[in-house]
């Protein structure tokens, strides 16, 4: 049951209409609990039903993020004394999973769903079904098009701009190709020769990542040359797998490593580690996740581009909370929150460690 229709739930019980702005997770806790005070909840079937669809909990990042929604829950309910439920359903890189998942959760009453698809193409179905039950429906992570988005005004992305993840990654290598030129152009051609290890194919953050890494360095007045390109699929093993042939058929030729994500990026840490050699290509990620930021600490992974998927997580939450408590969200174009990304290196590195 959704609290905003519920009876006993009259306007005069509800936070104050019109505030624009997503509320902080504070303030929609407080509007939780003045529902809770002024009578309105507390009943078992008057609890928060969220459904998490994951596109499958084997992704390093998006485990990362299931787990924070947990521990956001938990926090929640323990700021209300308020009953929430969060189902979280692996999609196992399946679309159709997916699919008996999502209508699942509709059959359970869910209150709103998180879905971060397998298939970005599939939203408009995901859409329709949520519209026909009255329930609104983020996505997260893997970006719908627009159209599919507009499709009704409960549904939302919540997200960080992939273009912007590319830039910051290629500044990276441009700050240090200005730094240290001569250590990174090892063979001296003025020239940076690369390769670049590929997210999934038709990801958003693949296609941006690949072009605007790139992008940032020639826009800095850096020749490149790509030596080869292929996809891991945001896979650690895959992506050593390629590594490994890329160093048998270029050996040193090799100055700098761009990855799309972290997960490959180890994965090319470990194709390098089992084949001992003077020095290493520049490797470059995304995410900052845990092992990455060891990594950085190592003197492994020259940087990384910090993916916020906590802040991602607890804009989904807030957003739930503030649709329940009939609050209004604060939203770009009606339907967007994005969370900025941020470069890491050593120099930095102590701020993301303590996070
Ligand atoms: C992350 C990847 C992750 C992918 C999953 C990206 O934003 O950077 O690590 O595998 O999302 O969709
Ligand atoms: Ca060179």
């Amino acid at each position: 049951m959704r609290r905003k229709t519920k009876s006993c739930c009259s306007p005069s019980c509800r936070p104050p209409a019109g505030r624009r702005g997503l509320p902080a997770l504070p303030a929609a806790l407080l509007a939780l609990a003045l529902l809770l005070l002024s009578g309105c909840g507390g009943g078992k079937d008057e609890s928060l039903r969220i459904g998490a669809a994951l596109y499958t909990q084997d992704d390093t990042f998006i485990s990362a993020m299931a787990q924070d929604l947990e521990g956001l829950v938990r926090e929640a309910e323990s700021g209300t004394g308020e009953k929430i439920t969060l189902f979280i359903a692996d999609g196992k890189s399946s679309q159709s999973t997916q699919m008996d998942q999502v209508d699942r959760f509709l059959a359970r009453g869910c209150d709103v769903l998180f879905v971060n698809l397998v298939d970005r193409t599939a939203a408009a179905v995901i859409a329709d079904k949520a519209e026909a039950e009255g329930v609104p429906l983020v996505f997260f992570n893997r970006q719908p098009v627009a159209e599919d988005i507009q499709r009704w005004d409960r549904i939302y992305y919540v997200g960080a701009d992939a273009r912007e993840s590319g830039e910051l990654q290629g500044k990276l290598v441009l700050d240090a190709w200005r730094a240290d030129r001569e250590t990174l152009d090892r063979n001296g051609d003025g020239v940076l020769q690369y390769v670049m290890l590929e997210g999934e194919p038709g990801h958003q953050d693949s296609l941006l990542r690949t072009e605007y890494s790139i992008k940032a360095v020639t826009d800095g007045g850096v020749e490149v040359e790509k030596l080869a390109n292929e996809t891991a699929n945001w896979n650690r093993a895959q992506a050593a797998a390629r590594t490994v042939q890329w160093l048998e058929e270029f050996g040193d030729g090799v100055e700098v490593i761009f990855s799309n994500n972290d997960d490959m990026a180890l994965g090319a840490i470990d194709a390098l580690a089992d084949t001992p050699r003077d020095r290493w290509p520049l490797i470059v990620g995304v995410d900052a996740t845990a092992p990455a930021l060891e990594a950085v600490a190592a003197g492994q992974l020259y940087g990384t581009v910090h993916n916020d998927g906590r802040g991602q997580a607890q804009a989904m939450m807030d957003l739930a909370l503030a649709l329940w408590t009939g609050e209004d969200p604060e939203l770009a174009d009606g339907h967007y929150v994005w969370l900025p990304y941020r470069q890491v290196t050593l120099e930095n590195l102590d701020e993301f460690l303590e996070d």
